[in-house]
């Protein structure tokens, strides 16, 4: 028997990416019904080669029979369906930041953290994490488990598919202006992104740090370990996808740059690509379209003791949003539904 799934956000980057994996997955879907706002009701969307699929507005759609509601129409939509579409019956996996510290909703990275996920029945919401949060939590894992992370410092290199498909346009279209001189447009972006850098990613907090960085430090102790301390700075750069994270650790105990690079080859989900050569380490522009995360430069760190850095690549909208989800998914028709 196959199941019932709504993606909600369908027509946006994440709810694509969702579409597109859950057909090359060959998920055991029965029916895929794609939602969005009215805006975009009535329009089709592509659900593998041959496939359309005919958009529904979310806020006139009854979640009765529905299985699986994978959803990604920004928080505050989410807020107000997702816990509807879970009365209904439904399991929701929601993409977006409304759910993830709330202690009755697991934060799933299944490679990491899958018996989280026996929580979800509490809510019938399972949260997906931040894409920055995923990748990273995944390199840390097997390190995790091999000396004790005490302290992690990163930054971040996020591809502008972070922030949806009206910031991919907005980096198209200032590129573009650029070279052809027309005026600068900023719609989505507080400065310039083209050809510029940005270091700041969602609303500013309190003690000087952005909401992106809170959420690598919550999101990181909820899945890994409550005493890990992450320090995080969080940089917006004109790519459109993939997300590079230069991640300084600090360890409780003795670890090598070997036994570190064995440890992650270990990993599902992991591909380790560490020459100290031309081309031996992975960048955003070849991850693109990509299920793994890539980690290269493994290197040990003497300005502290039992340090060590490395450099984590990955496909933002893959592994950090839609097929994050989808694996979700897959774990939860497996052991539960
Ligand atoms: N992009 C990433 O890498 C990433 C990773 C993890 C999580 N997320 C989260 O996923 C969410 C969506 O991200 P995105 O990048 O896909 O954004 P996006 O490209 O801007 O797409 C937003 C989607 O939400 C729909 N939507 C907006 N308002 C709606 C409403 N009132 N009712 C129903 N649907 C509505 C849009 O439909 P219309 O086309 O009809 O407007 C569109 O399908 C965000 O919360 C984001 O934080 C994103």
């Amino acid at each position: 028997m196959g199941y019932r799934v709504a993606v909600v956000g369908a027509t946006g980057a994440v709810g694509q990416e969702m579409l597109k994996t859950l057909e090359e997955r060959a998920f055991p879907a029965d029916d895929v019904i794609a939602l969005a706002s009215e805006r975009s009701a009535g329009q089709s969307v592509s659900f593998g080669e041959n496939n359309e699929l005919k958009v529904q507005d979310l806020a006139k759609f009854d979640f009765k029979g529905i299985d699986i509601v994978m959803s990604s129409p920004g928080a505050a939509v989410s807020a107000q369906h997702s816990p509807r579409a879970a009365q209904a019956g439904a399991v929701v996996i929601d993409n977006t930041s409304q759910f993830r510290m709330d202690p009755d909703v697991p934060l799933v990275v299944p490679e990491v953290n899958p018996d989280a996920l026996a929580g979800y029945s509490r809510r019938n919401i399972v949260a997906n994490p931040n894409c920055s949060t995923i990748q990273m939590v995944l390199a840390l894992k097997p390190l995790h488990d091999l000396a004790e992370i005490k302290r992690v410092v990163v930054a971040t290199y996020q591809s502008v598919s972070g922030g949806g498909k009206e910031a991919m346009d907005e980096l198209f279209n200032q590129t573009r202006g650029i070279y052809v001189n027309d005026p600068m447009t900023k719609e989505v972006f507080t400065k310039q992104i083209a050809f510029n850098v940005i270091p700041h990613i969602d609303s500013f907090m309190e003690d000087g740090a952005t909401k992106e960085e809170w959420k690598m430090m919550v999101e990181t102790k909820k899945i890994l370990d409550p005493a890990i301390k992450v320090s995080a700075t969080c940089v917006r750069v004109p790519v459109f996808i993939g997300h590079a994270e230069a991640v300084n650790l600090e360890f409780e105990t003795p670890i090598s740059a070997a036994d570190a690079r064995a440890a992650l080859r270990d990993q599902p989900g992991i591909s380790v690509i560490d020459h100290r050569a031309d081309e031996g380490y992975v960048t955003p522009a070849e991850c693109a379209g990509e299920d793994l995360v890539y980690v290269s430069r493994i290197r040990e760190d003497p300005t502290v003791d039992y340090g060590l850095s490395l450099w984590v690549v990955s496909d933002n909208l893959r592994k950090g949003a839609a097929l994050n989800a989808v694996q979700i998914a897959e774990l939860l028709t497996e052991e539960y539904l």
